[in-house]
């Protein structure tokens, strides 16, 4: 089965190629999007790529995603920083969740250091420009592969359980 996966994508990266350069550096924000759709290719994620400048549309995505028990990965831009209303959506989260930089937000300005959804991901992938969304994507292919591991274990239990509890009913 393909597992569905979102790749969104806050403030101003749709600028990607324009926008500071020396910092994120040339490619465009259409060639990202390429890239992960190869990248989940590869991982058998079919992996659908959104870009806004506008907090409640990615708060509806976040939404959607929660919804449709969705494993996300995500680029908050700035709203990493200070959107309490994205942190608490994406605790709502029902699958998978991956925070993504391009940059290293560590090595930048202070405001930077704080990320307010951090604490609500599975794990955060920075500093390695394009190539943090590439293992990003592994890194939810993996969780995927261990959550679907963990159902069929719990499965299994479930169904000895009910087969040694029939057995034991039995005059
Ligand atoms: C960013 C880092 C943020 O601090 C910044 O506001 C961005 C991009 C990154 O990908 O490096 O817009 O999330």
């Amino acid at each position: 089965m393909i597992t569905q996966v979102l790749v969104l994508n806050g403030p101003n990266l749709g600028r990607l190629g324009i926008r500071e350069p020396e910092i994120y550096g040339s490619v465009s924000f259409d060639a990202l999007a390429d890239l992960c759709r190869s990248t989940g290719r590869s991982l058998g994620l079919h992996v659908d790529v959104r870009q806004t400048d506008d907090e409640g549309e990615m708060i509806s995505w976040v939404h959607e995603a929660a919804d449709a028990r969705m494993p996300v990965v995500i680029n908050p831009a700035a709203f990493t920083h200070y959107s309490y209303a994205l942190r608490d959506a994406l605790a709502m989260r029902t699958a998978p969740l991956v925070e993504v930089h391009i940059s290293n937000p560590a090595a930048r300005e202070s405001f930077r250091h704080t990320s307010v959804v951090a604490a609500v991901a599975d794990g955060t992938v920075a500093g390695f420009g394009l190539v943090s969304y590439q293992l990003a994507l592994q890194a939810i292919a993996s969780l995927v592969a261990e959550h679907a591991e963990h159902a069929e274990h719990a499965e299994h239990a479930e169904h000895a359980e009910r087969a040694q509890n029939a057995e034991q009913a039995e005059p």
